[in-house]
């Protein structure tokens, strides 16, 4: 495992088990295995993914028997529904019953978006915006540090110009932005803007979504199959590695954390053997000529606002 250091200090695994669409039924065991077994020490949450309590049961099976608590690093997230200030500390406190936590390691707003339909709400479509700016919602998760109900706050897929914003007036500024980011996406100028600002970023989709590769926002489009592209194949061969690990790698020597999804436990084993082997220079950029700003995630489809337009 390899760490990241926030500005703080605070260390962070760069290899962390993503739950989005994980069933409840299967995530306490992929999060078991991944701890237990290969090692992760950083798993990602979300209360709008609706299997924290299934989380939870791993956590209660692993802290602190297996594992000390505080090896594990724990991201949640605030979903666009709850970011009313009265609605932020019910819903972190919904996170960490459900997840059987004290406390979050990062609690990280999801979208600089608010919606309607606070805790438990997942509204979508544009006349169901909130009134309520990101400034109110981030200075309520300040809060939430002062409480010690979380170490740190960050944000998620927010662009260079919501950070340029958000920093005017941030008294605890963001540690991370998780973003989209890909072979496909490879978004260079807003990760060395994160880095440069002393964020650390964190990967999401970091394998291009195989086996669920349509866009939400384009479900006609063809899936993309990120591990059959022939540069890609190529490396992998070379280095006798699979397509996954070389994506995970090509990331990794990014500087950036990956937080690759997976409830099969020969997957969540095969995506954690990433820290053998090095990329060279020239197999870097080959894999980030990939790039055409392609993305698998795109709240267009569900909130009908052009956010990365
Ligand atoms: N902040 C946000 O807005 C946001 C948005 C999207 C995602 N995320 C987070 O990022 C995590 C990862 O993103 P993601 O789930 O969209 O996509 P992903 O991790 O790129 O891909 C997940 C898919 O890859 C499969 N897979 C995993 N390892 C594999 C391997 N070695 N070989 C072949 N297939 C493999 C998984 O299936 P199996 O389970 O069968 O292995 C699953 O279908 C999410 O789970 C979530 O925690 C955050």
């Amino acid at each position: 495992m390899e760490y990241l250091t926030f500005h703080n200090g605070t260390a962070v695994p760069q290899l962390g088990l993503g739950t989005w669409q994980s069933p409840a039924s299967h995530v306490t065991n992929a999060v078991v295995f991944a701890i237990r077994d290969a090692g992760y020490r950083h798993i990602d949450c979300a209360a709008v993914y609706k299997n924290e309590p299934a989380v939870g049961d791993a956590f209660s099976q692993l802290f602190p028997r297996v594992v000390p608590r505080e090896d594990v690093f724990v991201t949640s997230k605030l979903w666009n529904s709850a970011h009313h200030p009265h609605d932020v500390r019910p819903a972190c406190l919904q996170t960490l019953k459900d997840l059987e936590l004290e406390y979050l390691d990062v609690y990280l707003m999801h979208w600089g978006i608010a919606t309607r339909g606070g805790l438990g709400g997942n509204s979508k479509k544009m006349d169901h915006l909130a009134p309520v700016s990101i400034q109110e919602t981030w200075h309520a998760m300040e809060k939430l540090v002062d409480e010690g109900l979380v170490r740190h706050i960050g944000v998620s897929n927010f662009t260079g110009i919501m950070l340029v914003d958000l920093l005017t007036y941030a008294r605890y500024r963001p540690v991370m932005n998780q973003i989209e980011l890909h072979p496909y996406n490879v978004q260079e100028r807003l990760v060395q803007f994160c880095q440069g600002m002393g964020m650390c970023v964190t990967a999401y989709s970091p394998l291009g979504r195989p086996g669920n590769a349509i866009t939400e926002a384009e479900p006609d489009e063809k899936a993309h199959h990120l591990f059959n592209e022939p540069i890609i194949k190529d490396v992998a061969a070379s280095l006798g590695k699979t397509p996954a690990q070389v994506v995970l790698r090509w990331a990794v020597e990014r500087g950036v954390c990956v937080i690759p999804k997976s409830t099969s436990e020969e997957h969540i084993m095969g995506n954690s053997k990433i820290f053998d082997f090095a990329l060279t220079n020239e197999q870097m950029h080959r894999i980030s000529s990939l790039d055409e700003h392609f993305r698998f995630v795109d709240p267009i489809a569900w909130d009908e606002v052009p956010y990365f337009d």
